[in-house]
């Protein structure tokens, strides 16, 4: 049985709680979070009844083999690093970390340690972008020459996070699309210049990018447009406006995740988010795949990730984003 402990209670932890604790092999074991109300919703959403309100008490208390951690963007570093020295395995939410100096700290304790470490870039499980990695692997798409992403949020979005800032689109969004970007065209980025400025969400008292442009050159010369912003109206129909478009020598393709063809009319008229769903007591979809894939890369002991050098990169690639955006300068990742 893999015994697992999740850090952070919030959203996301409790998501991951409920998707893993029926699956086969899994047991959840215990959850922390220091916030009383945050842990009492968690026993009564997920019926998860060790709750602890320092990760630590848990990691020393519990005997655990891995930990998911989804604390907000810019508090993974210390739990991860905490986690990999009593060798336990890691689940990390996305981004992996929001400075290149934490990233390295969490790489260095995952490989002093010798365990294995998931970054979550859910993604990658998303049907749309699984089936066109595929089709790019079967030589469909010839060499990837050019990617436009744009992945936006209404700003209601980054309004009812309470960690913004010091998180961004950068960090909150970029992250997803940097990732897809590397991954789908196996590229190495060797340079980014970013643009950005903070106007909206500076007046609303949230001193963070209204919206960054990240391109990114690769080391055989072709480049990729990433764009994210946190101030689409919330009268937009969707919480997310999602578009990505990919050129090969090939082939092309145009994916909107945006509208996934369904539209509600209630209160509001919306396109509502398809990411995962719950019936039958299981929750289904995208979301729920990733973190099956991540205990049974565990349980089969065949780990292929999204790993941690891959967290790195992607970290690396969305500061360098922001360095750009805020000093004009091209950065050269080297
Ligand atoms: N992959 C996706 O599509 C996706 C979607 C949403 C969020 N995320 C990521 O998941 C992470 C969590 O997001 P969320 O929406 O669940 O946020 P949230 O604010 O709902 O939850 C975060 C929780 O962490 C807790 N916390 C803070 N410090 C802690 C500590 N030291 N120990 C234990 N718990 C601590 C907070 O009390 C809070 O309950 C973020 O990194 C976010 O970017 C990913």
């Amino acid at each position: 049985m893999l015994r697992i402990g999740v850090v952070g209670l919030g959203t996301r932890g409790r998501t991951f709680t409920y998707i893993l604790k029926n699956y086969p092999g899994v047991e959840v074991v215990a959850g922390a979070d220091p916030v009383e109300a945050t842990r009492a919703k968690a026993q009564q959403e997920t019926g998860l009844e060790k709750l602890y309100t320092d990760y630590r008490e848990m990691y020393s208390a519990e005997k655990l083999d891995a930990v998911i951690v989804a604390t907000p963007d810019h508090l993974h570093t210390q739990a991860a690093v905490d986690a990999a020295k009593a060798g336990l395995h890691l689940m990390i939410e996305k981004p992996l970390a929001t400075t290149v100096a934490d990233a390295a700290a969490i790489r260095n304790a995952v490989k002093e340690n010798k365990v294995n470490c998931f970054v979550a870039f859910g993604n990658r499980w998303n049907i749309a972008f699984a089936s066109l990695k595929q089709q790019i692997a079967e030589g469909q798409f010839g060499d990837i020459l050019l990617q436009s992403v744009r992945l936006s949020n209404v700003k209601g979005v980054a309004g009812k996070l309470n960690w913004n800032p010091p998180s961004s689109p950068g960090w909150f969004l970029m992250a997803h699309t940097v990732d897809l970007g590397l991954w789908l065209s196996g590229k190495k980025p060797v340079r980014v210049y970013g643009a950005g400025f903070k106007k909206e969400l500076v007046s609303m008292g949230y001193d963070t990018w209204d919206s960054l442009q990240g391109t990114v050159t690769f080391d055989d010369g072709t480049s990729a447009v990433f764009e994210s912003s946190w101030v689409l109206p919330n009268s937009f129909p969707s919480g997310i406006d999602f578009k990505y478009h990919i050129v090969g020598s090939k082939g092309a393709a145009n994916l909107d995740q945006t509208d996934q063809g369904v539209h509600l009319a209630l209160e509001r008229y919306t396109y509502p988010g398809t990411t995962h769903a719950r019936f039958d007591g299981q929750v289904h979809g995208f979301t729920a795949w990733m973190a099956q894939s991540f205990a049974r890369q565990l349980i089969d002991g065949n780990f292929v990730g999204p790993t941690v050098d891959e967290g790195y990169t992607v970290t690396r690639v969305v500061e360098a984003v922001h360095e750009s955006a805020r000093t004009g300068k091209v950065i050269e990742l080297g």
